[in-house]
């Protein structure tokens, strides 16, 4: 993978396609390796950029506490360095969150935003508790328990279970900690939505039993233009459940 150094640490992406920017962002506890069915469906209309956030895959990990807008801050300091100013930007689940705090910290550098499997809400206090009882549980024990819940949760297709389970397994303790700590305090960006007059597409499964797809219904409430799409039988991972639909509506970006 090709690195940058950005916020004093090192950030990991490969870079696929001609055309209009689009930035894709994974989602926890994985890394960019899981849009790599959707990069051959996209990569004749857009400059694919697909960072691994840090912590992640190949970026380098941090053991000092960071947010949702660090993650947003590292994407700002990439795009910089490629030359890029704007960009199309999804993201998948807290990878959504990531592409959310972009679109607060820079506006004007957005074209267009796509939630996959992702909300704009933060989280209740028993889920936030959660999330600290989890990275305990990581410093403590490593990661086994946390991937075993995550597998079965993402999806109830076995093939697709592996691969996120594979994927989950090759990620470094301390970026399940920082990443579950920088979710646990994220704040509600649903204010945003009110100011987002780029395109936005929403992508839910209805069968999500990580973030029910009410949510996905709720930012398309809030943004008339918005465009929804809700996948029947899909779980959490609509970019490897239903590639062909999730790549129709992402291209809605370019
Ligand atoms: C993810 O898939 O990124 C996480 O499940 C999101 C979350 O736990 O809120």
């Amino acid at each position: 993978m090709k690195k940058v150094n950005v916020n004093g640490i090192e950030l990991a992406y490969t870079r696929h396609g001609k055309g209009n920017p689009l930035v894709l962002l994974h989602g926890f506890p994985l890394d960019h390796q899981i849009w790599d069915e959707i990069v051959p469906l996209l990569e004749n209309r857009f400059d694919l950029i697909l960072p691994d956030l840090r912590g992640f895959g190949d970026s380098t990990t941090v053991d000092t506490p960071y947010t949702m807008d660090d993650f947003a801050s590292d994407i700002a300091g990439l795009l910089d360095q490629l030359g890029i100013q704007k960009t199309a930007i999804a993201g998948h689940s807290m990878g959504g969150y990531v592409a959310l705090a972009f679109a607060r910290l820079s506006p004007d550098r957005v074209t267009g935003l796509g939630l996959v499997a992702s909300q704009t809400l933060a989280d209740p206090p028993d889920r936030k508790e959660g999330r600290y009882k989890s990275a305990a549980e990581v410093a403590e024990k490593g990661i086994n328990g946390v991937v075993d819940t995550m597998t079965s949760k993402f999806t109830s297709d076995p093939i697709l279970q592996k691969f996120a389970r594979g994927n989950m397994e090759k990620q470094q303790p301390s970026a399940y900690i920082g990443a579950l700590k920088a979710m646990a305090e994220r704040q509600d960006t649903t204010p945003l939505l009110a100011s987002m007059n780029y395109p936005v597409v929403v992508i839910h499964g209805d069968a999500d039993v990580l973030i029910p797809v009410e949510r996905g219904r709720e930012v398309k409430s809030a943004v008339p233009h918005a465009h929804l799409v809700e996948l029947k039988g899909v779980g959490h991972l609509p970019m490897l459940e239903a590639k062909e639909e999730t790549a129709r509506a992402l291209s809605m970006l370019g």
